[in-house]
């Protein structure tokens, strides 16, 4: 068996798995052991995740699959949140029209309903193996929650650095503020009273005991939940206790969500997206995801490039890889949204002379600034985050791309159930070209409405060989840097032949349209390029602040090889660094 993150990778010919929990990759390569395959493996590792992840691996969030079995049958499974029934356009902008953040990102309506409960339990169903029972593939989260399990560096750290909106919280000051006790609620009070102001109470919060590397983190109320799902399928979560317990939670805190949204909730299997780029297939996630539509309109601009013998991050290929960011965003802006409320024109934007067309807007010569590049005009056509992939030796591969939006989600914990919750809805468009905390700017196509599901920008996809060999199964978290993230790896795999961890490695830089800016990771660009990038009008994101612990999307993937597989897991944000695993 090897773990990543001890030293090159090594082959095995087994199975891979790859997340962002070692103990939750752990749990995948179990069940492939015990002669599960990649299905069963991503569904124990989901549910695990859920556990030992909690800022992103989720009950309360949503997320796609795209996967492809041994026989070649591809498959993408919609398990987005969907907007709850009393929603509406303008629920966060206030009487003056203006957008509020707050709301949109730190309430109980920021809400969607959860679809990954409902989704994981359609992946077990279709495609498991049938060796195991849905309570088989539970019972590791379930001694994970029961038991605690040592909390490595990044969940200290995040639930240390948290700690100002966990307070806020009951549910989630109980369990993810270590010293609860009498000292917090006193200076609460104070607060309250006016006898500390903001600044001294964050002061002295954060001089409050801190979590640190191997304390033994229980969760009994997720447990709990986890054996309801265990016993009672999707009537677990999504009817009896848990549903009340999500609706208590939104009765007592203003939110919207109903137990029949709940009781009503169900995944879609869509048609994932599919292009090619040189000799390969390109599978992706298809709407309500923009990332399967944005990365194959980006590699069919690409391929007219000679991008194998252009170096990665020189200032030729950044320069182009902004420009086609730029034509691919400021179509996502205005051309995608749930395709059960939108026609969503997949054929035009992915086809080769739409993408022959728009290279015709750009030059390689000087930055095309973004106010004159609008959306393609529709012709005749007939959207903090968390990515794990399981590849088995039989050829099953599939990757889910999941989140609770941003970290913690709207930080709130489902009271008695253990969760946290989703801000998904921010991820619609509140107001047309207002930005959202991604900076991504929509309009009529991502608007609110009851029952929508919000633009994604979520893209797990694989990569299938000339010879019908699926070699590379790949997703990342980061928001609207997930899509150029993923691009960036395929093609560093593609035509710079890298390894997957090579490829993840690599520094990134990232543009979306508007803002107008080239984002960059520390180690992408020298000033000499940073300074040649100028030169062609380019304008940089925190110019004055350098990028410091700056980073893109965090990507997690797995690649075939000559027959064994190659785990890749991302180290940026983390201090883990082993979370991937081929045996
Ligand atoms: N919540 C981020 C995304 O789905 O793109």
């Amino acid at each position: 068996m090897f773990i990543h993150g001890c030293g090159q990778p090594k082959k095995d010919t087994n199975g891979a798995v790859s997340s962002t929990s070692r103990i939750a990759s752990q749990v995948g390569i179990d069940i492939l052991k015990n002669g599960g395959n990649a299905f069963d493996a991503i569904v124990a590792t989901g549910f695990a995740l859920a556990v030992t992840s909690p800022s992103n691996g989720n009950l309360g969030g949503g997320g796609f699959l795209v996967a492809r079995t041994a026989e070649g049958e591809l498959i993408s499974l919609d398990f987005r949140e969907k907007a709850p029934k009393l929603s509406f356009e303008n629920m966060f902008l206030d009487k003056d029209g203006n957008y509020v953040r707050d709301l949109a990102l730190f309430s109980h309506i920021s809400s969607g309903v959860p679809g990954t409960v409902n989704g994981l339990i359609k992946i077990f169903n279709d495609y498991g193996s049938g060796k195991f029972t849905l309570n088989e593939l539970l019972q590791p989260a379930i001694d994970l929650a029961d038991d605690g399990f040592a909390i490595e560096p990044t969940a200290a750290r995040g639930f240390d650095t948290n700690k100002n909106h966990f307070i806020k919280d009951a549910g989630s000051k109980e369990i993810f503020i270590k010293n609860k006790d009498n000292v917090i609620t006193d200076l609460e009070n104070k607060f309250k009273n006016g006898e500390l102001n903001f600044k001294d109470y964050e002061i002295m919060l954060n001089e409050i005991d801190e979590w640190k590397t191997g304390d033994i983190f229980i969760q009994k109320d997720l447990a709990n939940t986890l054996r309801r799902i265990a016993k009672n399928g999707n009537k677990g979560f999504y009817e009896g206790k848990t549903a009340q317990y999500i609706v208590d939670e939104m009765k007592l805190n203003n939110g919207l969500m109903s137990y029949q949204d709940l009781k009503d909730y169900d995944s879609v299997y869509r048609k994932p997206v599919v292009g090619s780029y040189k000799d390969y297939t390109i599978v992706s996630m298809g709407p309500p995801s923009s990332g399967g539509v944005l990365l194959i309109q980006m590699l069919n601009m690409l391929e007219n490039f000679d991008i194998q013998n252009m170096e990665r991050n020189s200032t030729e290929f950044v320069h182009l890889l902004t420009e086609i960011q730029r034509l691919a965003y400021a179509d996502r802006a205005v051309h995608l949204g749930d395709p059960d409320f939108w026609s969503n024109p997949i054929n035009m934007l992915t086809s080769k002379d739409y993408a022959l067309e728009r290279l015709g807007l750009i030059s390689l010569e000087k930055a095309t600034p973004s106010t004159s590049i609008a959306a393609g005009t529709t012709k005749n056509e007939s959207i903090e985050t968390t990515h794990y992939s399981v590849m088995d030796k039989d050829g099953n591969t599939a990757g889910i791309t999941t989140t609770i939006n941003f970290s913690y989600g709207n930080k709130k914990i489902v009271d008695n159930a253990g969760f946290l919750l989703n801000n998904e809805m921010d991820d619609f468009s509140a107001k047309p070209n207002v930005p959202n905390a991604f900076g991504l700017i929509g309009g009529e196509a991502n608007a609110i409405q009851p029952y929508k599901r919000p633009l994604s920008s979520m893209s797990p996809t694989l990569v299938i060989d000339k010879n019908g060999q699926s070699i590379l199964t790949v997703g990342a978290a980061g928001g609207s840097r997930i899509i150029t993230a993923v691009l960036q790896i395929i093609i560093s795999v593609l035509d710079h032949d890298l390894n997957i961890q090579e490829a993840i490695d690599t520094p990134r830089t990232h543009s979306q349209w508007l803002p107008d800016f080239i984002f960059y990771e520390k180690g992408a660009l020298d000033q000499n390029k940073i300074d040649e990038l100028k030169m062609l009008n380019h304008a940089f994101y925190n110019d004055k602040n350098l990028p410091g612990n700056f980073y893109l999307a965090r990507t997690h993937g797995i690649q075939r090889k000559n027959g064994s597989f190659i785990s890749g897991a991302d180290k940026r944000g983390t201090q883990n660094g082993n979370e991937a695993i081929t045996y």
